[in-house]
């Protein structure tokens, strides 16, 4: 066997801990499918003194991560600090510098500088793995840059954010207010540190931007991206894609348009039949698209101690048995620069609730404003607003209770949905925020 393959770990949290505790309790079956073995010399984290529920006192500590990473004592620096900046950044950069490969959890600074720290590793020689950092469990990684390398992929989609996943399952499963979820999911520990990453869309753009380039072979682009997140879903957007058969997932979506390619995240409207509607709860899910495997859908945990670190090792194993591939699936001088497509290009159907106040010709005038478009419209249907809602108009009175307009629009461009909003709402009638949720061809 050759020389054990020495780790430090940076970061004690959930991920940390359980990555460390799976590396010590399974210290012999890994050694065999590593042909080496796996031995964790170094600890880092801020506080030395937190009960962590593990005995530490046999590994090195590192209150500075950045003096780990240079260490001699360790010839694989694994970065589970999280932030796309700071510490993490520094300690990530100087253990490429330094000569040792880097395994990371952290979609956000891949996100930021994924293109640099490639070039800075493939000019020292390391390895950046980073299978934990999209889709916690799910080897995606690994499925796009290895295992699906001949095809050519069209599109790529997914549940990537557990949170958000969570949240939209238990308000339609339970009715719940979208507030209670949040806490819930925060009290089981799958949201970040600040919710608002989660429930806005960055945590998913994170991993899309990743996703993207390894599936396309161009830059990360993290600021390309179109970003709505979930705050916005009420119970009557829930309970109106279910009669309408459709569930609202939060998706990340990148495709190839004729214009550039296309990344977007925002809740989406997804036929009920179809693989991504059945996952649920903290599940994650991507869909990848190619010429010869048609279509991919891979489904698992998406975050957690236990199948994060899952991601975690076999990113370790992969540096042991020596195998060594381009972090973003090719030399990083080969990355295309991002071309991004506008986004009012977007073409697609749509949902639309407008609330608007109970007089007659409102319902008429809306359709004529979406005719003046060119929108065609599947479905228009006028449903008593069920939502608590905070009436912006003084349009509104005792007699006229407000009404929610339901419209599901055939193929059209987000062009022509943003124009007739825009018109609709000058016409005066609405009286809330227009909800619109794109509605997206599976
Ligand atoms: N907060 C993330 C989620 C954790 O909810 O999916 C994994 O990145």
């Amino acid at each position: 066997m050759s020389a054990p393959l020495k780790l430090g770990l940076a970061g004690l949290g959930t991920v940390g801990i359980s990555a460390l505790k799976r590396l010590v309790s399974m210290e012999n079956e890994l050694a065999i499918k590593a042909g080496r073995a796996l031995r964790v010399e170094a600890v880092s984290a801020r506080n030395p003194n937190k009960d962590r529920g593990v005995d530490l006192t046999r590994f090195s500590w590192y209150t500075d991560p950045t003096e780990m990473a240079k260490s001699d004592e360790i010839d694989v620096f694994v970065e589970l600090i999280g932030g796309d900046s700071g510490p993490a950044e520094e300690a990530v950069r100087a253990a490429i510098m330094a000569g040792k490969h880097v395994i990371t959890a952290n979609k956000a600074l891949l996100a930021r500088h994924g293109n640099e720290l490639a070039q800075l590793a493939e000019e020292h020689n390391v390895s950046i793995n980073f299978e934990a950092a999209v889709a916690g469990g799910i080897p995606v990684v690994k499925a796009i840059r290895e295992g699906l390398t001949s095809n050519t992929i069209t599109r790529i989609y997914g549940i990537l954010n557990g949170t958000c996943n969570y949240i939209l399952s238990r308000m339609e499963d339970e009715g719940i207010a979208f507030e209670d979820c949040l806490k819930d999911a925060q009290r089981l520990g799958y949201a970040e540190a600040d919710p608002s990453f989660d429930i806005e869309g960055n945590d998913t753009a994170h991993k899309l931007a990743i996703l993207t380039s390894l599936a396309f072979g161009n830059q990360i682009d993290i600021d390309s991206i179109f970003l709505e997140g979930i705050t916005s879903i009420t119970q009557a957007d829930i309970v109106a894609a279910e009669e309408l058969g459709f569930r609202i997932k939060l998706l990340g979506v990148a495709q190839k348009t004729e214009s550039g390619i296309e990344q977007r995240v925002h809740p989406t409207m997804v036929p009920m039949d179809s693989p991504i509607a059945q996952i649920d709860g903290v599940t994650n899910a991507v869909a990848i698209e190619g010429d010869a495997i048609g279509l991919i859908t891979l489904a698992g945990p998406g975050a957690g101690g236990a199948a994060t670190a899952s991601a975690v090792i076999a990113d370790v194993i992969d540096i042991a048995r020596g195998l060594k591939v381009k972090p973003l699936g090719r030399p990083a001088a080969t990355l295309q620069p991002y071309k991004p497509a506008e986004m009012r290009a977007h073409e697609g159907g749509y949902y639309i609730r407008l609330k608007v106040s109970d007089q007659s010709g409102v319902f008429a005038s809306i359709a004529n404003r979406m005719a003046e478009q060119g929108i065609s419209l599947e479905s228009i249907v006028q449903r008593k607003a069920k939502d608590k809602v905070e009436l912006k108009s003084e349009v509104i009175t005792k007699d006229k209770t407000p009404q929610d307009v339901v419209l599901i629009t055939y193929e059209t461009t987000e062009l022509a949905i943003r124009t007739a909003i825009e018109t609709i709402v000058t016409d005066g009638h609405v009286v809330a925020s227009p909800q619109v949720i794109r509605i997206e061809r599976l």
